[in-house]
């Protein structure tokens, strides 16, 4: 079959069709899909009710697998998936939603904030695909953002100021943006910040994109609350409804993002009722102030 693409909204996100990812890709399918994200940033597949298996399979196609250790709180012997995915469902091991007042609940709250997967490592994550396996009957749409589109639509003069900037990232700066500010020894360990430019370059089209995150906290050489107000002016920027495409998740949906060029959140759902959503994630393959410096 021949993978066609539909555009979806004005800068980017496609509707892919022609392909079952329960199945082998080609070559020349994986090529297509992967010059598809390049152009798009971010690919809807409709009506693909997937295995754990079969997606991570798909995921494999475009790099390696980023491990989910060191992005949640929740201990080995807690997780409800052991196939390799990340769990970004509100279910607990018992397959019923977690209670409100969890700690890992809490934790999860934080996919609601404009964030860049894994944005929190040395080595951030290149692409996501998330496969709806239970719609929540209420609320959560997933909104995505294009970084390069907001990118292109600054003023020269912040373009100039920001070129250069490094940011801190780290899983407590966005939590506790909410106030969720308590941690072990062992989280305080394993969320200390990681370095990341404000401005990334794409690989392969060589586009420009704002580099922003939740959990961007501090920018190097800048006071805290200058870095906060500068971060947050670029996110409100960048988060204008011309930039951003909603996704409102039918049953078995796979979405498919780049994080090296959008931001997305999910929106507040129903926490009584199950919402099973599960992500394979691409690791990235270089470290983003490396790869600036390196040009
Ligand atoms: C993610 C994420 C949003 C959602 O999987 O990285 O942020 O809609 N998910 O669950
Ligand atoms: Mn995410």
């Amino acid at each position: 079959m021949t993978v066609t693409i539909r555009q979806l909204h004005p800068h980017f996100v496609g509707e892919v069709s022609g392909v079952d990812l329960r199945k082998p890709l080609t070559a020349q399918e994986a090529a297509d899909i992967e010059a598809g994200m390049d152009k798009y940033a971010v690919l809807l597949f409709r009506g693909q009710d997937v295995t754990d298996e079969q997606q991570l399979a798909f995921a494999l196609n475009f790099g390696q697998r980023e491990s989910a250790r060191g992005g949640n709180i929740t201990k080995q012997e807690d997780l409800r998936l052991t196939t390799g995915l990340n769990d970004v469902s509100n279910l607990g091991k018992d397959g019923k939603p977690l209670p409100r007042d969890s700690r890992a609940h809490l934790f999860n709250l934080g996919n609601c904030l404009w964030h860049s997967d894994s944005s929190f490592r040395p080595i951030p994550a290149k692409f996501s695909l998330l496969s709806a396996r239970v719609v929540n009957p209420k609320g959560g749409n997933t909104e995505f953002a294009d970084m390069r589109a907001a990118y292109d639509a600054l003023d020269s003069e912040t373009k100039a100021e920001i070129e250069d900037l490094i940011c801190e990232h780290s899983l407590m700066y966005s939590r506790g943006s909410l106030g969720f500010l308590d941690y072990t020894e062992e989280e305080k360990a394993a969320f200390k910040p990681v370095l990341q430019r404000l401005v990334r370059t794409h690989p392969v089209h060589r586009r420009k994109s704002l580099y922003l995150s939740s959990h961007a906290g501090a920018i190097q050489g800048m006071s805290v609350p200058e870095a906060r107000l500068l971060l947050r002016d670029l996110t409100e920027h960048g988060t204008q409804p011309e930039f951003v495409y909603v996704h409102k998740w039918t049953l078995h949906d796979l979405l498919m993002w780049d994080n090296r060029q959008t931001m997305h959140r999910v929106r507040r759902y129903d926490h009584s009722q199950p919402r099973d959503m599960r992500r394979a994630t691409v690791a990235g393959t270089e470290p983003t102030v490396q790869q600036q410096a390196a040009e």
